[in-house]
């Protein structure tokens, strides 16, 4: 496949719904779609998806359209989900542990491995078939299992000390839950995830309505 490089943030940003789409469609026996088709469901114009996908490679068909199983195969490629990342999750609090038990995440190529938190009411317990580990054995556990991603759920105020236990162990790529920017070296990768900020959108768009109503 013809990948190039510098893609936008931006059509980045759009691929995880193409996904969603394709195999929603894949699972419904769906063969083949059309730019058009693919517009109406996902709400991207026809001819921003086209560019979208062509800056991945020639993957549409004239008169065809799209083949459903084949895109969703390149697409999960580009995204990495043909491969599979093992996972711990810091902090086995509210958050911690409603990601721990998404089980939607180990089906994606996501397999958490191991939890770690401070409290020890909470060492020891399981949540599915995870255990809750002692965080003073997350330098070791990392050091000595192949950890690709490191969830950081604990209180703000411990982030960036978990944080730096964890990239002084080697991990690269951190999804981060705590209200905090992180200082990383500059080889490890930081996803934040801030729902208060989604909802701070949401409701500055309410009020944007009402005053424009
Ligand atoms: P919580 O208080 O329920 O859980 C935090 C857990 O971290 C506790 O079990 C605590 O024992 C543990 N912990 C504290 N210090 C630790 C350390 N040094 N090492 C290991 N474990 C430690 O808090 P909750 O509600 O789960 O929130 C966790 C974090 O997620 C907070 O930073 C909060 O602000 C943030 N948050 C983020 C949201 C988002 O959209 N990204 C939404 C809600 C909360």
């Amino acid at each position: 496949m013809d990948r190039k490089k510098n893609i936008s943030m931006a059509v980045i940003k759009r691929i995880p719904k193409y996904y969603r789409y394709l195999k929603e469609l894949a699972e419904n026996d769906v063969d083949r779609i059309s730019s058009n088709e693919l517009s109406e469901k996902i709400g991207f114009t026809a001819s921003q998806i086209r560019q979208d996908l062509n800056c991945f490679g020639d993957f549409g068909q004239q008169g065809y359209g799209y083949n459903v199983k084949e895109l969703l195969a390149q697409i999960s490629s580009i995204l990495g989900l043909d491969k599979e990342y093992n996972t711990i999750i810091i902090g086995a609090g509210n958050i911690g542990q409603a990601i721990a038990n998404y089980t939607y995440f180990q089906r994606m190529s996501f397999d958490l491995k191991a939890i770690f938190d401070i409290n020890p009411k909470l060492i020891g317990l399981r949540i599915r078939d995870v255990s809750i580990e002692d965080i003073d054995n997350l330098e070791s556990f990392i050091k000595n299992n192949e950890v690709d991603i490191a969830i950081i759920c604990v209180p703000k105020e411990r982030a960036q000390g978990v944080c730096d236990i964890i990239t002084s162990s080697g991990i690269k790529a951190i999804w981060n839950f705590a209200p905090v920017d992180l200082k990383v070296p500059n080889d490890v990768i930081v996803e934040n995830v801030h729902l208060s900020e989604s909802l701070m959108t949401l409701s500055y768009l309410l009020n944007e309505s009402k005053i424009t109503e």
